[in-house]
């Protein structure tokens, strides 16, 4: 059960962008009130009261929005994330990127992304659900209102970013499909398409791609899918059309171009687990005091700076999710 409301953590952790947002929409929709609101005017000081529910209303069809917002500058709603530290930029986001679905070299991602097709695209949502629902983006856009988060993004491997994602709380599209009873466990499963993904033509890992999150877990309110990145629609190397963001468990948690998500009553088997179990638990949760067994996790190298900062526990989201580990001993649940 989740102990905080989304009131309480919203002036901490969630910038709305809907000003932005809708004045990107406006612009290419040629609405002239919304024209009017042009990124360039807009400041923090002018965002809405961070505990007004986020009631995106564009002026534009669903099945419009995404092309609209690629024609949107990369602009965010605050400059830094809740502790101070600055956004990394668009273009330290966009190209130092683990997709091993196109390649192990991160520099290398986005130019084998390149010609990946997001669109059309379609998730399914089933498993131990009443109401199973298959939904196209547009559906998603059309559903859920997005928002923006400003997250810090932690990776295993030591480096992390600050990301202003745009998506929606997964708890939103959970409670649609109403979860069974027995509904313990979420699977995410990434799109297989070895023709336009190379990387899943050879064996470095088992795909398609697969993550896991305890239904708990994915009910949190600071569990999203997101949909875009900087006010855009996201790129095909931070996993387009749709991913998974769990800002308090390593990044590889983060599960991209997800395609199906099932609801299920045993613990799914995850990729990383399954290749090398003693060193990538189901958990992941960012822990500075539990380290890989070939290297430390009490720091990090935050891309854009020389030197390392301390990890927080949680990845400084402690405070909200501490509660749904109580009792737990972390070094063996890792
Ligand atoms: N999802 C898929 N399908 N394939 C991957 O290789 N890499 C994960 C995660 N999601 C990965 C994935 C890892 S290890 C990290 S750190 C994050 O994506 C990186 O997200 P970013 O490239 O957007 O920073």
């Amino acid at each position: 059960m989740v102990k905080i409301s989304p009131a309480e953590i919203t002036p901490e952790h969630i910038f709305l962008n809907r000003r932005r947002f809708m004045a990107a929409a406006g612009m290419v929709a040629g609405s002239v009130a919304l024209a009017a609101c042009s990124p360039a005017t807009l400041n923090r000081s002018e965002a809405p009261a961070a505990n007004v529910e986020p009631a995106l209303t564009v002026a534009l069809g669903p099945d419009q929005l995404p092309a609209a917002l690629a024609h949107a500058e990369p602009t965010a709603g605050a400059a830094q994330d809740e502790l101070g530290d600055p956004l990394n930029t668009f273009h330290e986001i966009t190209n130092y990127n683990n997709f091993y679905e196109f390649s192990t070299n991160k520099e290398a991602v986005a130019s084998e992304a390149a010609n990946f097709k997001p669109y059309p695209w379609q998730v399914a949502v089933t498993g131990l659900v009443n109401k199973p629902m298959t939904l196209s983006i547009e559906d998603i856009y059309r559903r859920y209102p997005q928002e923006e988060r400003i997250y810090r993004l932690r990776c295993v491997e030591a480096w992390s970013m600050v990301i202003p994602w745009i998506g929606f709380p997964i708890a939103a599209l959970l409670n649609d499909v109403e979860p069974k009873p027995e509904a313990k466990y979420v699977k995410f499963i990434t799109v297989y398409r070895p023709e336009e993904m190379r990387g899943q033509r050879s064996a470095i890992l088992e795909w398609p791609y697969q993550e896991g999150l305890r239904l708990d877990e994915a009910m949190h309110p600071l569990a999203i899918l997101a949909t875009g990145m900087y006010g855009k629609p996201l790129t095909n190397q931070q996993g387009a059309p749709v991913r998974l963001v769990v800002p308090w468990k390593y990044g590889f948690k983060s599960i991209k171009s997800v395609v199906t998500i099932e609801l299920t009553d045993t613990i799914p088997a995850t990729t990383w687990n399954t290749a090398a179990p003693h060193e990538y638990g189901f958990y992941a949760n960012v822990n500075p005091q539990v380290d890989h067994p070939r290297w430390s996790q009490a720091s990090e190298r935050r891309i854009g700076e020389t030197g390392r900062r301390d990890t927080l526990m949680f990845n400084g989201y402690e405070d909200e999710v501490a509660y749904l580990y109580e009792g737990m001993d972390l070094t063996r649940s890792f």
